[in-house]
């Protein structure tokens, strides 16, 4: 390993400095030099940012942290960046002031040295890793709660924003308004943009209840505003306004204490991701396998109830002896296609590697045969559970039973559908909902027509989530194109000989309705290289007759496009067991567990299959 000195001349700009090593002349030298770009240092979350990487990096004894202070400045930050890429940083950590104008600066620091994003994104894929919480879904979230608590009889209520422009306020508010939208008799009465600053949601609310009287809640997108409006309220006098935040940052001035205290009525955490930054900082640092693209972190209903009853606090982890061996228990869909082969083989190898014993179970794609194994895992009492759902519904009972059991589950490729997410610990496979979003993109760039354009989609398995997903993200872009239409939609079961059988079926139809196909969108590269075989028994060219995009990118995938048979393929990764066995071994060493670990995919058309076919692992 090699050892770093580092010197601070070389950061003539920087505003703020934090290490942790001591300083000096007789300072130890370090093996890595970690930048971190902070969008500003005046809101309260962002403070809390800082001081958990702060806490985060005191705990390792080879690392010094430089910190930078955008000031919410674009121009300051590109420098900032600039700066430290200059000084020679091993691992740039930046949470952007905003998204496209730091896009470029980042991806010139990623094409250097690792980068994580921290609380927003960036345009394209141009970073290692991004952390952050799922602004739409705590929205929603607040929405499911203040909807159950107004219940049937509704109510009114007044909303306060973040600053104008700033992501999170859009997916928030978005978030909220999906999850009322069915409640007639819930009505958003007033708006108020408060810039995240507690003194200005004071004065505009005041403003506002003065001229227009109570309302039943208040809903605030974070903790300070809303405490601004709790003090509105208590000004003039007027009592019983359930004020509902979000952030439930620790400490003293924090939201968990203003609920305890019954200045809020409820919030919702909001992590800021300090301290995983660090914990995967040192992990890409240590080249470890497993390391995600995306990672979501969780998000909690904090009430005085729940402080009170201890249900934020973490489940106890077991203590466990040195020489313990983990227990896995891992029930697979089946073997439907090459891709799940090549998943069961990833996650049987990884096991091995990673020194864990599993214990596997085939479900032959019956949702009854795995629900059995599940059940069989917890009267063996392994020490986790885990399962790609060949459904999303009927868990339910299931789970709570592993639950019961203290037995935690992961979710590995596939999501499950139940109302209670803390049935279930993370979540770890590919984000379905883009990569139908992906294949309508390719599509519209590659057809590059106006004239009408018929579409029949061979679906996955009915009801499994990337089935519901892929159609979903495929329709959504394909929404904004009326000459594209989906003339048909037949389950084809992820299965290459159905692909086959349901492609000649649907030839036929097609013929005796006097009807063409112009694209063919299969939810698997299997399913595609069927209905391949059925178009050309019937005389149709595929790749050229019939456009076609298929989702997995596995490399008989890959020697149909250089064929000129097929058009795009949409990566899906199915290589999980290296993540996987990670966060089971995470988990068991007592670490935290993000909600959602989303793996790193691309697109591949046709005309870059020759190249890259030598490079692909399934
Ligand atoms: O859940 C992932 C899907 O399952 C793959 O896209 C498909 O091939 C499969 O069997």
């Amino acid at each position: 390993m090699k050892r770093r000195t580092f010197s601070l001349l070389l950061l003539p700009f920087l505003v703020l400095l934090s290490t942790c090593r001591p300083s000096g002349q007789d300072a130890p030298p370090f093996d890595y030099v970690i930048g971190v770009s902070l969008a500003n240092l005046t809101e309260p979350w962002r403070i809390n940012m800082r001081d958990e990487i702060n806490a985060e990096a005191a705990r390792s004894h080879n690392l010094r942290i430089v910190f930078t202070d955008a000031a919410d400045s674009n121009t300051r930050q590109i420098q900032d960046v600039q700066t430290l890429l200059r000084s020679g940083i091993d691992l740039l950590i930046i949470s952007p002031n905003d998204s496209e104008a730091l896009s470029p600066v980042i991806a010139e620091a990623y094409h250097k040295i690792p980068v994580i994003l921290l609380d927003r994104s960036v345009i394209g894929f141009d970073y290692t890793l991004f952390i952050g919480p799922d602004n739409r879904l705590i929205g929603k979230q607040a929405g499911q709660y203040v909807s159950e608590m107004l219940g049937a009889k509704g109510g009114k209520i007044v909303e306060i924003l973040g600053r104008s422009g700033s992501p999170p306020v859009l997916d928030r508010w978005v978030g909220f308004r999906d999850a009322i939208a069915s409640k007639p008799d819930i009505t958003i009465v007033g708006t108020i943009v408060a810039d995240w600053l507690r003194d200005k949601a004071e004065d505009e609310l005041t403003a506002w209840l003065k001229q227009n009287g109570r309302v039943d809640v208040i809903f605030a997108q974070n903790d300070a505003m809303a405490d601004g409006a709790r003090r509105a309220a208590t000004k003039l006098g007027i009592e019983g306004i359930r004020v509902i935040g979000i952030d439930g940052l620790p400490g003293p001035n924090g939201g968990i204490e203003m609920v305890r205290q019954g200045n809020l009525f409820a919030t919702f955490t909001c992590p800021t991701g300090g301290k995983e930054a660090i914990i995967y900082a040192l992990d890409i640092l240590h080249r470890e396998e497993g390391i995600p693209k995306k990672m979501i972190l969780r998000t909690s209903l904090v009430t005085k109830a729940a402080i009170e009853s201890g249900a934020l606090e973490a489940p106890a982890r077991p203590r466990l002896s040195p020489d313990h061996r983990i227990v896995l228990g891992f029930a697979q869909t089946g073997a439907e296609s090459n891709w799940r082969v090549a998943n069961t083989d990833s996650i049987k190898t990884a096991a091995r590697q990673a020194g864990i014993d599993l214990v596997f179970v085939d479900s032959h794609g019956q949702p009854q045969e795995q629900i059995a194994a599940v059940r069989s895992f917890i009267a063996r009492r392994v020490d986790i559970i885990a399962f790609s759902p060949i459904v999303e519904s009927g868990w339910e009972p299931v789970l709570r039973e592993a639950k019961a059991a203290g037995i935690p589950v992961f979710l590995s490729d596939r999501n499950v559908d139940v109302k209670d997410e803390s049935l279930w610990t993370t979540f770890m496979g590919s984000d379905f909902l883009e990569e139908g979003r992906r294949a309508a993109r390719w599509l519209i760039s590659y057809m590059k027509t106006n004239a009408p354009v018929n579409i029949v989609e061979l679906l996955g398995t009915i009801g499994s989530a990337p089935e519901l997903d892929r159609t979903s993200g495929f329709k959504e872009i394909l929404k904004d194109y009326s000459n594209y239409r989906i003339i048909v939609s037949e389950s084809g079961d992820f299965m290459r000989s159905n692909g086959k059988e349901v492609m000649q079926r649907i030839l036929k139809e097609l013929a005796a309705k006097g009807q063409k196909m112009d694209v063919l969108f299969a939810h698997n590269d299997d399913m595609a290289i069927g209905a391949i075989s059925a178009m050309e028994a019937a005389g149709i060219k595929p790749g050229k007759d019939v456009a076609i995009v298929s989702v997995d990118a596995i490399r008989d995938a890959f020697t149909a496009m250089i064929a000129g048979k097929l058009n795009c393929s949409v990566e899906c990764n199915p290589l999980l067991g290296p993540q996987l066995m990670k966060a089971v071994k995470d988990y068991m060493a007592g670490k935290d567990l993000p909600v959602r670990l989303i793996t790193s995919e691309v697109v591949f058309p046709a005309e870059i299959a020759r190249a890259t076919l030598p490079t692909r692992k399934y």
